[in-house]
């Protein structure tokens, strides 16, 4: 089935393109990102500079893209991957970089505390994300384009399946 894809600007007015279909933009994109549930809350993470995201980051050279986001997870927030489906890819046009990301959904087994976060302050577990988020300065740059809002409506309505 054709889904739709989607182009829009993001908070830095780079072109975002966003697709549904597998692989749409690479077969091996080299970042990945994953939107978390532990039980029925979110979990994101305070990036240092960014701040608060759902947990990602770029893929390592001997793993899988699939990896990097079970080790991102963990490294970002403690939390231990149960079960990752991959949702989706965006491909951000800035201005010295293409960046292409895997989109993820995980679900959260284990919230594991740890004394270091990798360039994050570790978890944070939210019931339900701001409606403002685009105006709210504790929340990073990642969080505040049509990738978001187009994922959860994405997982919305594949709730049956995941
Ligand atoms: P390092 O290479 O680790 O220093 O990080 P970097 O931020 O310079 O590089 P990266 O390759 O991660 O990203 C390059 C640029 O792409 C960033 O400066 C952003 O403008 C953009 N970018 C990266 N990830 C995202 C994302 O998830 N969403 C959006 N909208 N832009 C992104």
């Amino acid at each position: 089935m054709q889904t739709k894809n989607y182009t829009f600007f993001d908070f830095y007015n780079n072109k975002v393109e966003l697709s549904f279909e597998k692989d749409y933009f690479s077969k091996q994109p080299k970042h990945v990102w994953v939107i978390c549930k532990y039980k029925e809350e979110w979990l994101l993470t305070r990036h240092e500079d960014r701040g608060i995201e759902f947990p990602g980051g770029k893929v390592e050279e001997r793993e899988t893209a699939d990896e990097a986001a079970v080790r991102e997870v963990y490294e970002e927030t403690g939390g231990i991957v149960e079960n990752l489906v991959k949702i989706g890819q965006y491909k951000v046009t800035a201005r010295n970089d293409v960046v292409i990301k895997n989109i993820y959904f995980a679900k959260i087994s284990t919230l594991k505390e740890k004394d270091h976060y990798f360039e994050t302050a570790g978890p944070v577990l939210l019931k339900t994300l701001p409606n403002e988020i685009k105006q709210d300065k504790q929340y990073s740059f990642i969080m505040k384009d049509g990738v978001l809002t187009n994922s959860l409506q994405w997982l919305e309505r594949h709730r049956e399946e995941l």
